[in-house]
């Protein structure tokens, strides 16, 4: 059990660490190329970690050296067979990117996970590989997982569900085949996979939620830099909106369109945010300003939802403060992330006090009316519903926290950061 003291505003400049989704992949793609591959700053987190691990059991040289990454590999098509299981730990992006890295490799590939990662669905992965010709057998559609050589083939395959993750095992199976493989999304899911594959030489042929991998390709190794994770800016830009008199900056943070819906849904709602873009290209990056803002309500819903569904939470808490309520549909991936996120939620503004409404797609938040005098929040091993835990028990000063270890995931040293910008 954990518990802060109360703390009055936010005031300052602050970063936030690299980026976990862009992190993952310049470790695969790295992995994946021929040659060298030098990743500066990237995120070392259990989750990205876990990535590294995975692939450094298939003979790929990972380095550490004052903060970048140094891979030397001899490419995809010599990866070794790993004389062991591959532990995916907590991590999603692992689990699925690596399975649709690993399927066509003509080898066996044992993989699990831990509590929480045995109990999210692999199947959306399983069913697309398996159409083009994998083989692929689980527990009843989750870790663990075997893959057994087989030979691929290409082919076009439909998204079922709003998943980057899906979108990119698809993507790391079909680079590695000499037929094309087409992958078609209604919905845009971020598309780091596609940006990032040009720095390693690689231009997918991309048209209106089309994806054309068109033939077997060699990524030819590089330099490549990872900018703050604006997942993780969001706790920043949230707690901003939950402390009075808060002015907070947050630095260097990667601005793909893609992953930055949360901003225009709080510009939307009134919140005073000005962004500076300090790189432009492929994936922009720069600063976020914020200053406390009271929030109009509003209900989210429909195509924006993939583009802040790990924001959501985020802004589940916001509601407590809006002058009316947050309501949040089509938002049912919640359900299967680190933790049942609509119940985790709800969960906790319920234990604060708050009145809200849960659905099967999403929760409906009403502004806070009365704080409860005490009451202890569960992170439900959830590192971003662990982050909002923090900012709510130090909003609040009076509720205890069952613990915060999973922060670990993404954001190891969050309270420090936090701290640089608290007034007390
Ligand atoms: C991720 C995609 C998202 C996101 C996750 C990271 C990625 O998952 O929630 O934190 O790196 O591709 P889905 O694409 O499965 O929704």
């Amino acid at each position: 059990m954990i518990s802060f003291e109360k703390i009055r505003s936010l005031k300052g400049e602050i970063t936030v660490p690299s980026d976990k989704s862009m992190t993952h992949r310049a470790f695969i793609f790295g992995a994946m190329a021929k040659g060298k591959t030098i990743v500066k700053s990237p995120l070392l987190s259990r989750d990205t970690i876990a990535t590294k691990d995975a692939l450094v059991a298939c003979g790929v040289d990972f380095e550490l050296k004052d903060g970048d990454m140094i891979i030397n590999s001899k490419g995809y098509d010599s990866f070794l067979e790993p004389d062991n299981v591959i532990n995916c730990d907590n991590s999603g992006t692992t689990a699925r990117l690596l399975t649709g890295l690993f399927a066509p490799q003509r080898k066996y590939f044992f993989m699990t996970g831990d509590n929480s990662l045995r109990r999210r669905p692999m199947k959306r992965v399983i069913d697309p590989l398996s159409n083009l010709g994998a083989v692929i057998h689980s527990r009843r559609g989750f870790l663990p997982l075997m893959i057994q050589p087989s030979s691929m083939k290409g082919g076009i395959i439909e998204a079922k569900v709003k998943s980057a993750q899906v979108k990119s095992a698809v993507i790391l199976a079909g680079l590695q085949l000499d037929e094309p493989v087409t992958y078609i999304e209604k919905d845009q899911t971020r598309d780091h996979t596609e940006q990032m594959l040009k720095y390693f030489g690689v231009n997918l042929d991309v048209n209106n939620g089309v994806i054309k991998v068109k033939e077997k390709y060699h990524l030819i190794p590089t330099e490549f830099t990872v900018p703050g994770d604006f997942s993780s800016a969001a706790f920043f830009i949230g707690a901003a909106l939950m402390f009075e008199n808060s002015e907070v900056v947050v630095k260097d943070v990667g601005l793909n369109k893609t992953r930055t819906g949360l901003l225009k849904i709080l510009n939307e709602m009134g919140a005073k945010i000005d962004v500076l873009v300090t790189k432009e290209g492929g994936e922009p990056i720069g600063d976020i300003a914020i200053k406390f803002s009271f929030l109009d309500g509003g209900v989210i819903r429909g195509e924006i939802i993939p583009n802040i569904i790990d924001e959501i939470p985020m802004l589940g808490a916001l509601g407590l403060f809006a002058k009316s309520p947050i309501e949040i549909r089509d938002a049912e991936e919640l359900r299967v992330k680190e933790s049942d996120r609509i119940k985790s939620i709800v969960y906790n503004l319920r234990v604060v006090g708050a009145e809200v409404e849960e659905y099967e797609d999403g929760f409906k938040v009403y502004p806070l009316k009365k704080v409860n005098d005490k009451g202890v929040l569960k992170s439900f091993d959830d590192h971003r519903i662990a982050m909002i835990n923090i900012l709510l028990s130090k909003r609040f000063g009076n509720f205890d926290i069952d613990s915060i270890e999973s922060i670990d995931v993404s954001f190891p040293d969050f309270l420090e950061r936090l701290k640089q910008i608290e007034i007390s």
